[in-house]
């Protein structure tokens, strides 16, 4: 029978753990567990911590020895952390690419290597074939759902302010072309502001200033389409502090339902969130064992939520807070 190196390390482990079980044993299960490197893009926003914290805790429940790589928003620090994961000889790899693009060398070192590479939350521009699966919604579809739930509030008639996440992730490429490709068919809507807000709540904010400036101190906007619900939080604070009313005088939509913005919907300062799933370690996990037992897995596992809207928002928050 032919085996794959990742099957035979996972053989190898198998073999360890019977033979720990009669001579050692006193030997800690996690000892002979998997062990995951985890290359996190950093802490821009609440749903982000949820991640990392989701991920870490379903690590532990299943005895993986998680090694945890914190890339402060910069591509170099994340493929440092895969070079290094690679070195060590891990049995596998998550990645969060904080962008799209770059990740073609690195990926073919992993492989020849033979380690499979998961990607969680975002996407890559590389060839399917140098990594084993990606579990993250689809970033398209949250996009358009924003834009039909916003077309059909306002009538398809509303001049939007759009606040831009991360420049080059796939999570603020395919949020605005998703939202765009819905948009296109209302000749009313417009994107008349967008401008990048790198998924934080500062960003948010002080981007959200310049363009209530820019547009008669917020007179001119209709709407607020903010890839994340953090910058969403930071507009509401530039709003009020414009002297306007956020989701009665500017319509606000965002995406992730973190509990802040449950709180902020049950307060009535916004109006609609889409859910992003944090929990993205099971099925990760699941993938890279499935794959170290040599059977199939699916190129794209897909985790997309639902919109909410402010009738249970204040039952939301008390469930997630
Ligand atoms: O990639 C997903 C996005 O990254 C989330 O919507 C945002 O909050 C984040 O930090």
């Amino acid at each position: 029978m032919k085996c794959s190196s990742s099957h035979k390390r996972s053989l190898r482990k198998q073999l360890l753990a019977v033979v720990a079980g009669v001579t050692l044993p006193l030997l800690s299960v996690s000892a002979l567990a998997l062990t995951i490197g985890f290359s996190q893009i950093g802490s821009e926003s609440g749903w982000r911590t949820s991640e990392t914290e989701s991920i870490k805790a379903e690590a532990q429940r299943r005895g993986i020895d998680l090694k945890f790589s914190d890339a402060q928003q910069k591509q170099e620090n994340q493929i440092k952390a895969l070079r290094s994961f690679i070195a060590q000889g891990v049995d596998g790899i998550l990645l969060a690419p904080v962008v799209e693009t770059g990740w073609d060398q690195v990926l073919k070192e992993a492989k020849r290597a033979k380690i499979p590479v998961v990607l969680i939350d975002r996407g890559v521009d590389s060839d399917p074939g140098l990594y084993l699966t990606k579990v993250a919604s689809d970033f398209k579809e949250e996009g358009a759902l924003a834009a039909s739930w916003l077309a059909a509030r306002t009538n398809g008639k509303c001049d939007i302010a759009e606040l831009q996440g991360t420049v080059g992730s796939s999570a603020a490429i395919d949020r605005k072309s998703g939202f765009d490709s819905v948009i296109s068919n209302f000749p009313n809507m417009k994107i008349i502001r967008s401008q990048s807000g790198d998924f934080t709540r500062a960003g948010g904010k002080e981007v959200m200033e310049s363009f209530l400036k820019a547009e008669n101190g917020g007179k001119n906007l209709c709407a607020v389409f903010a890839h994340n619900d953090d910058m969403a939080l930071g507009a509401i604070l530039a709003i009020k502090e414009a002297g306007l009313k956020p989701s009665k005088d500017i319509i606000i939509v965002s995406i992730d339902a973190v509990p802040d913005i449950f709180k902020a919907m049950a307060d009535g300062e916004t109006n609609a969130t889409i859910e992003l799933n944090p929990h993205l370690g099971g099925p990760a996990f699941d993938a890279i064992d499935a794959s170290n037992k040599g059977e199939s897995v699916d190129k794209w596992i897909k985790a997309n939520g639902p919109l909410y809207l402010p009738d249970t928002a204040a039952e939301e928050y008390q469930k997630r807070k």
